[in-house]
C-alpha cells in the first residue's frame, strides 16, 4: 500500500464543511475606479450548476489572471472574518460572508485543514484543490484599505480555488467532504509558506514545481524561480496606482459639506451598559437648534454611521446623545464606549425632525425600554417647560439597566412609572390597561427595542394612526430568504441576499436612495412598489400606506420578488 492510498483511508477523520451560499458575480466597476471586477458576487438560491469553466453565470473581470479551469470555484473561509473585522473595524460593514469574491461561503476548511489536491465531493460535483488564490490590489479596493491585499498573502487568510473533476450541482446546506487526500503534507498554508515566507528552500521549490495536483501557473512559477534563482516581483500585484489614493476607513474623520465636526467635551456613564456624550461646536459657530424627539447621525473615524436621539432640546450650544453597548459590541457603540475620548472629534449631521412632539395634543404617553428612553428626555424637559400633561412608562430589566434613573425618579408620581421586569415575564408593563384608560385625543410615543414597539402597536389597533408615534434605531433580526427586486425605471433586477437590506442592495449597484435612521422608523427610505408581496418591518407606515409602500432599510418582499418605483 503506498502513502497515498494510506492517506486516503483516513478519509473518515478529515474535516468536512457544510455550504452556507453558493455566490456568482456580475462584472462591475469597482467604486470609484475604472477596475471591472466580479469581485461582488451575490447569493445564488436553489441548486447552482458548476462545470469546470466554473460556476454558472459567475462573470470574472478578467480572464486571463482570474479565470481558467484550474479557478474555476473560489472557497473562502467564513470564520476568518470576524478576525479581519477587528483588524479593519472601518470596513467591517464589508468584511462578510462573500466579501472576498468568494463563490463558496462555509465554516470548516481553511488554509490549514485543506491540502492541495485534495478531493471534495459536494452536491453532485467533485472539486479538486488547485492552488491558494494570490491576492491582488483589487482587494485593497474592494475594501477601501490601502493594505488589504498584503495582509492577506501576509496571513495567509486568501481563500483557495478549486478545478472541477466532475461537473454537476451544489445547493447551499450541501455537506463538503473531503474523500481524497493524496499530499497530505501539502496544506494550502505551507504552500504559501514556500510562495511568500521562505522563498529561498530550493528542495521545497523543486517539490512544488513538480507536484501534479499544484496549478499548472504555480508549478511555473516554482520551475522559474529554480531556473532564475530569483523570485518574481509582487508590489505590481499587491499594489496599483490607485491603491496609493485609497485613504482608509481607519484614519481619522474628515470634513465634507454635510458633516459638522463637534467635539467630545463631557462623557458619563448612564446605566450599566450606557454612556451619554455631551457635543460641542469646534468653532464659533453654534450647532443648528434642536428640537424635543430630534435625531443626528454620527459619522465615527471607523467609517461607520449610526444614528442618535438627542436627550437635550439643543438651543444650539451643545447636543447630548447616549450610546448603550450594544451585545454583539463589534460596531459602532464598542467604538464609541472603548475608543472615545473626551476631546475627541466627531462628524454629526443636522438634526432631523422624524419623531416630533404634536404640541397640540391634550396629554402625551411616552412608551420607553431601555435606551429606548433617550429622545423622551428631551420631550420630558420640553413639557416640563410648556405645562403640557405627559406620563412615561419607562421598562428596564432594573434601575441600574434604566439610562437617565436618578434624573428621571425624580419627577412626580403622576407624571412616570417604572417597570422592572428583573427577568421576570409577569412584571413586564401592561399595556393593555394604558390603552383602555386612554383619552381618544392622547398622543402617545415609543422608543424602544423591536419587541415592546410590536406590542404597543398591536395594543393600540384602534387607536388613529396619527395619534401613534414609533422610533427604532435598531434595525430588528434583517435575517429571511433572498429575493429579487426590479427596479421600474431601467427594468434592472438585483438579488437581495438573506442578510442584505434593498437600501444596501440599491447603494451596492449605484442607485443612490436617501436614508436616515435605517431602522424603519424615520420615513427618509419609503419607496413605491407593485407586482409583490412585502413582509413590512417599519414603524413608520399605516395599513393603508403599507399596500403600495414600504420602507427599504428594513422591509423585505416575498420569494416572488417585486418592482420597486424608482
Ligand atoms: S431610513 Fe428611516 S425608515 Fe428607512
Amino acid at each position: 500500500m503506498d502513502a497515498r492510498t494510506s492517506e486516503s483511508k483516513k478519509a473518515q477523520a478529515l474535516p468536512e464543511c457544510t455550504v452556507m451560499e453558493v455566490r456568482v458575480g456580475k462584472v462591475r466597476r469597482l467604486g470609484q475606479t475604472d477596475i471591472m471586477t466580479g469581485i461582488d458576487k451575490l447569493v445564488r438560491a436553489g441548486p447552482v450548476r458548476i462545470s469546470t469553466l466554473g460556476v454558472e453565470g459567475d462573470e470574472q473581470g478578467e480572464k486571463v489572471i482570474h479565470g481558467g479551469p484550474d479557478k474555476a470555484v473560489l472557497q473562502y473561509a467564513v470564520d476568518h472574518y470576524p478576525g479581519w473585522r477587528k483588524e479593519f473595524p472601518g470596513s467591517a460593514h464589508l468584511l462578510k460572508a462573500g466579501g472576498f469574491g468568494e463563490n463558496i461561503v462555509a465554516s470548516g476548511f481553511d488554509e490549514e485543514n485543506i491540502c492541495v489536491g485534495d478531493v471534495v465531493e459536494v452536491g453532485s460535483v467533485r472539486l479538486q484543490v488547485a492552488q491558494p488564490r494570490q491576492p491582488c490590489f483589487k482587494l485593497n479596493h474592494r475594501f477601501q484599505q490601502a493594505s488589504m491585499s498584503r495582509r492577506a498573502q501576509e496571513s495567509h487568510r486568501t481563500g483557495w480555488y478549486y478545478r472541477v473533476l466532475q461537473e454537476g450541482t451544489v445547493s447551499a446546506g450541501d455537506v463538503m467532504r473531503i474523500i481524497e487526500r493524496p499530499y497530505p503534507q501539502w496544506s494550502v498554508s505551507r504552500v504559501q509558506h514556500y510562495l511568500y515566507d521562505n522563498t529561498g528552500d530550493r528542495v521545497a521549490t523543486a517539490e512544488l514545481a513538480n507536484l501534479e495536483v499544484l496549478a499548472a501557473a504555480q508549478r511555473q512559477l516554482f520551475a522559474k524561480r529554480l531556473s532564475s534563482q530569483a523570485v518574481e516581483r509582487w508590489d505590481d500585484r499587491l499594489a496599483d496606482a490607485g491603491t496609493e489614493a485609497i485613504q482608509s476607513l481607519d484614519c481619522a474623520p474628515h470634513s465634507d459639506g454635510d458633516w459638522t465636526a463637534v467635539r467630545v467635551k463631557i462623557v458619563t456613564l448612564e446605566s450599566k451598559r450606557a454612556i451619554s456624550l455631551v457635543l460641542v461646536p469646534t468653532t464659533a459657530s453654534p450647532l443648528p437648534p434642536s428640537k424635543p424627539g430630534s435625531h443626528i447621525r454620527v459619522k465615527l473615524p471607523i467609517g461607520l454611521e449610526r444614528c442618535y436621539s438627542l436627550c437635550n432640546v439643543s438651543d444650539g450650544s451643545n447636543y447630548k446623545i447616549a450610546v448603550n453597548l450594544a451585545e454583539s459590541g463589534n460596531g459602532g457603540s464598542n467604538w464609541l464606549h472603548k475608543m472615545l475620548r473626551v476631546g475627541d472629534t466627531l462628524l454629526i449631521s443636522r438634526p432631523v425632525d422624524a419623531f416630533s412632539v404634536v404640541d397640540s395634543a391634550k396629554s402625551h404617553i411616552l412608551i420607553a425600554g431601555g435606551i429606548g428612553i433617550t429622545p423622551f428626555v428631551a420631550m420630558i424637559d420640553h413639557f416640563r417647560r410648556s405645562g403640557a400633561r405627559f406620563k412615561l412608562y419607562y421598562c428596564a430589566r432594573s434601575p441600574a439597566d434604566a439610562p437617565f434613573h436618578d434624573v428621571l425618579k425624580q419627577l412626580e408620581a403622576d407624571e412616570v412609572s417604572f417597570h422592572f421586569s428583573r427577568g421576570s415575564v409577569a412584571k413586564r408593563l401592561d399595556l393593555s390597561q394604558i390603552f383602555t384608560q386612554l383619552d381618544a385625543s392622547a398622543h402617545v410615543y415609543c422608543c424602544g427595542p423591536g419587541s415592546l414597539m410590536a406590542n404597543v402597536r398591536a395594543a393600540a389597533k384602534d387607536m388613529s394612526e396619527q395619534n401613534i408615534h414609533f422610533e427604532a434605531f435598531t434595525a430588528g433580526d434583517r435575517q429571511g430568504e433572498p429575493f429579487e427586486i426590479r427596479l421600474a425605471s431601467t427594468n434592472q433586477v438585483f438579488t437581495v441576499g438573506p442578510q442584505q437590506t434593498i437600501l444596501e442592495v440599491l447603494r451596492q449597484n449605484g442607485v443612490q436612495v436617501e436614508s436616515s435612521c435605517e431602522a424603519g422608523s424615520c420615513g427618509t427610505c419609503v419607496l413605491s412598489y407593485r407586482d409583490g408581496e412585502v413582509r413590512h418591518a417599519d414603524f413608520c407606515l399605516s395599513d393603508r400606506e403599507r399596500k403600495d409602500r414600504l420602507a427599504i432599510c428594513v422591509s423585505r418582499a416575498a420569494a416572488g420578488g417585486i418592482t420597486l418605483e424608482i
